[in-house]
């Protein structure tokens, strides 16, 4: 599979914290774990250390993610600790669902689709959540000035209301917004909605 840019650029991310045993999660993925629960989607999972940690409470786990280092090293993991996570290598641009989960967790991924992509992937995940399920998407919006991650012009920075109205009467559990101070004083602004689709 031809790497996109950000694929290339996370997958060397990867390799060091893979060669340094870190696997930490990352604040945005300590948000999403208490969700996790039952069978469960994790789209752009990375090294999936959310998918891993919800397998580990007791989640039937599928991890998606272009990059291929991260997902071999999750299988591996998962079948060294003989847990449920069920892992792919896809390229998730234009990807739609077959079925439905009780939550589905899209950390950090849709702004690398141009915006025609990133918004109907935002409706994947939204039409990927069954009654009754948890919705956790989190993306880089307006404001962000790092664009060192990004390939040309293949990205999108979201807007809240691009957000709130995908999933406009859901039950939004959680919003916030997280400023981060980049290199060469760019900044990078995430936001995050965890949404309960009605049952
Ligand atoms: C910021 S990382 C987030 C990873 C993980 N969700 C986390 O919170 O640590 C972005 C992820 O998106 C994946 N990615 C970027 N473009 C992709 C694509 N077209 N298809 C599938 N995955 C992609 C990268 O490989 C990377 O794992």
């Amino acid at each position: 599979m031809e790497k996109p840019g950000p694929v290339a650029f996370f997958g060397e991310q990867f390799d060091r914290q893979i060669g340094a045993g870190e696997y930490a999660l990352n604040p945005f993925e300590r948000q999403a774990l208490p969700h996790m629960k039952g069978n469960v989607l994790d789209l752009g999972c990375g090294l999936g250390n959310l998918a891993f940690a919800a397998a580990k409470q007791g989640a039937r786990v599928t991890a998606l993610d272009a990059c291929g280092n991260a997902v071999d090293d999750l299988a591996r993991r998962a079948i060294e600790s003989d847990l449920p996570v069920w892992v792919r290598q896809a390229d998730l641009e234009g990807w739609r669902p077959e079925e439905q989960w009780d939550a589905v967790a899209c950390i950090g991924l849709l702004m690398f689709f141009e915006r025609r992509h990133a918004l109907r992937g935002l409706d994947a995940v939204h039409d990927a959540v069954g009654p009754g399920g948890v919705a956790i998407v989190n993306v880089l919006v307006e404001g962000t000035t790092f664009m060192k991650m990004f390939d040309g012009d293949n990205y999108h920075l979201f807007t809240r209301k691009e957000l709130l109205d995908t999933f406009e009467g859901w039950q939004v559990l959680e919003e916030r917004e997280d400023w981060f101070d980049a290199p060469e004083n760019t900044v990078k602004r995430f936001r995050t909605v965890i949404a309960r689709r009605p049952g």
